[in-house]
Order: structure tokens, then sequence, then C-alpha cells
């Protein structure tokens, strides 16, 4: 018997309707497909922006790097360059001040040898012309002196040792015994730690402030000054206090420059590097200087050397 006997009167109604599931499926198919390949070509439109999006990243990170190299390079140019031409200014000043010494303390041991033995012999304008004459010869002397004290600083500095700075501040009241006595100044010290210095420059720094506490103390009183140390994270902070003058806030920084005074000469005797030198000998040593003052009332010049991990 055939299969065809076999079908029922419903088979041709079941065949009907598993054709149409084919047919339904098939459908379906095409829509999975066409959505499918949707899909890939949206896959792969996305992973072509992102490939592009990398590219120009890469770009950009190629170019950063180059400025970056090339700032660099810029700089580390700029910072030769800059230490280069301060070494030649040290020299020039140290060989513009030594060699004008000699022509100098000619001109200095001829007018003063005039001045004396002509005194008196010339008329009263020419002693007053000899007067000025001595007078500007020795105060170039100082100038050339203070300046050529100024080039040591670095020139003839000498390595940073463990150096008590109790011992370098005795040492400048010592040499400051006279104006201390003089004055009738008061000084209190607290107690001064040990630092990694140059004890000549370390001496020096304290002799230029003290001496400064004792000079700018003005007439109505005697110098009190008080000399202090005390830690503050990696630095070890000095101060020199005193009651004097004090100084105006516009001034502050000023002070710190090479010859700039805020008196005449009639008022107080001095060329104006002391401070300078000061900064100078503190820069050296890797710390910091500066002032705080209220006119009227005193300042105090405060100045950092890093503390040393061997030292303490
Ligand atoms: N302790 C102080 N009190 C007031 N003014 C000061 C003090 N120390 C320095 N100064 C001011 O700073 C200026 C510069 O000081 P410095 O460089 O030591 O030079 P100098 O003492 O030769 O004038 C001084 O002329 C003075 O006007
Ligand atoms: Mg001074």
């Amino acid at each position: 018997m055939g299969t065809v006997t076999t079908l029922k009167p419903n088979g041709i109604d079941e065949l009907g309707r598993l054709r149409h599931q084919v047919a339904t499926l098939e459908q379906l198919f095409e829509v999975y497909e066409r959505t499918a390949i949707e899909q890939a070509s949206r896959l792969q439109r996305l992973l072509e922006e992102r490939k592009r999006a990398e590219n120009e990243l890469q770009k950009h990170k190629l170019h950063l790097e180059e400025l970056v190299a090339a700032r660099t390079a810029e700089l580390v140019l700029k910072a030769e360059e800059l230490a280069r031409s301060n070494e030649e200014l040290e020299r020039f000043a140290y060989v513009a001040s030594h060699d004008l010494q000699e022509p100098l303390r000619m001109v200095a041991s001829y007018t003063q040898l005039l001045a004396r033995r002509y005194k008196g012999k010339l008329g009263a304008d020419a002693d007053e012309f000899i007067g000025f004459a001595v007078d500007g010869a020795n105060r170039m002397q100082q100038l050339i002196q203070d300046l050529l004290s100024y080039s040591r600083v670095t020139t003839k500095g000498k390595a940073l040792t463990l150096t008590e700075s109790q011992a370098a501040c005795d040492n400048a009241l010592k040499n400051l015994g006279q104006a201390i006595r003089d004055s009738g100044a008061k000084l209190t010290l607290g107690t001064l730690p040990r630092v990694r210095a140059d004890a000549t420059q370390l001496t020096q720094l304290f002799q230029n402030m003290i001496g400064n506490a004792i000079k700018y103390c003005g007439n109505d009183r005697s110098p009190e000054i008080n000399v202090a140390a005390r830690e503050n994270g990696a630095d070890w902070v000095f101060s020199v206090q005193d009651n004097g003058i004090g100084i105006e806030p516009q001034y502050f920084e000023r002070i710190f420059q090479m010859f700039q005074r805020l008196h005449t000469r009639n008022e107080y005797s001095g060329t104006g590097i002391g401070l300078a030198i000061c900064r100078k000998i503190v820069e050296r040593h890797g710390g910091k200087v500066w002032v705080e003052s209220q006119p009227g009332h005193g300042s105090t010049f405060v100045f950092t050397i890093p503390r040393d991990e061997r030292g303490k």
C-alpha cells in the first residue's frame, strides 16, 4: 500500500500547516539573516571607528611626546646657558674687583699722601678737594672689597661639613665685641643646632645680621637681640630678631639686592652688600632667607638650612 493511500482526509490540512510553518520559518530566518547582516556591518563600522580613534589617539600621543621632548631639550639648554652666563658673571665680578684693587690702592695712597703733605699749603679749596678725593677713593675701596667678598661666597666657598652653629654665632659675637660694648646691646641666644655648613660663611651670616641689628637700632633705645633656631619639617629655621627701626614691607625684597640701602651714608654707614652676601650664603647652603618686620617695632631676619639626617 502506498503512502498516499494512508493519507487521511485531514492529511491535506496537516501538509498545508507544515508548509505554512516552513514559510513562516523561512520568513523568520530571512529576518534573522537580515538583522544579523545589519548587526555585523554595524559592528564592522564600530570597529572601524574605534580603530580610527585609536590611530588618532596614537598620533596625538606621539605629537605630545615630541612636544615634551622638545620642551625638555629647550629647558636643559636654557639651564646650561644660565649656568654658563652665571659663571661668566661671577668670574667677571671676581676679576674686575680683584684687578681694580691695585690701581685703586695707588690712587688712594697718593691722595692720602697729598692730603698729609700739602694740607694747609694749597689753600682751603685744595684741602676740601683733596678731602673729597680721599673720601671717594676710600669708599671705592670699600665697595670693591665688598664686591670681592660677594663673589668669594661661591668662588672661595669651602665644602659644607657638620658645623656647630652655636660656635659660628659665638665667633660672630666675638668679632662684633666692640660694637656690642659700644651700643650696650643685650643679646639672648637660644640653643643652636649642628648643621651642614661652611663654618666661616655661617659666622659671616650671623655677623652681618647681628651687626645690622646693632646698627639699625635707632637713637632712642639700646639694641635687644634674640638669636634662635627651631625645627620645621626638613629645615632648621634660624632667626635674628631685633627691637630696631624696622623696615617698610615694600623694601622686604630689595634690601637683599646688591648695593641696595634705605638710608644715606650720613644716617648709617655701609655699602648695602651685607644682606646680598647673606642671601648668597644661605642659597649656597640650600636654604632661603627673608625678613619680617613692622616699621618702628623691630625686624626679624629669618633663614633656613636643610636639616642633615646624619648630623641630627
Ligand atoms: N636689622 C635691620 N633693621 C632695619 N633695617 C635693616 C636691618 N638690616 C638691614 N636693614 C636695611 O637693609 C639695608 C641693606 O642692608 P645691608 O645689605 O646689610 O647693607 P648696609 O648695612 O651696608 O647698608 C640697610 O641699608 C638697611 O636700610
Ligand atoms: Mg649691613
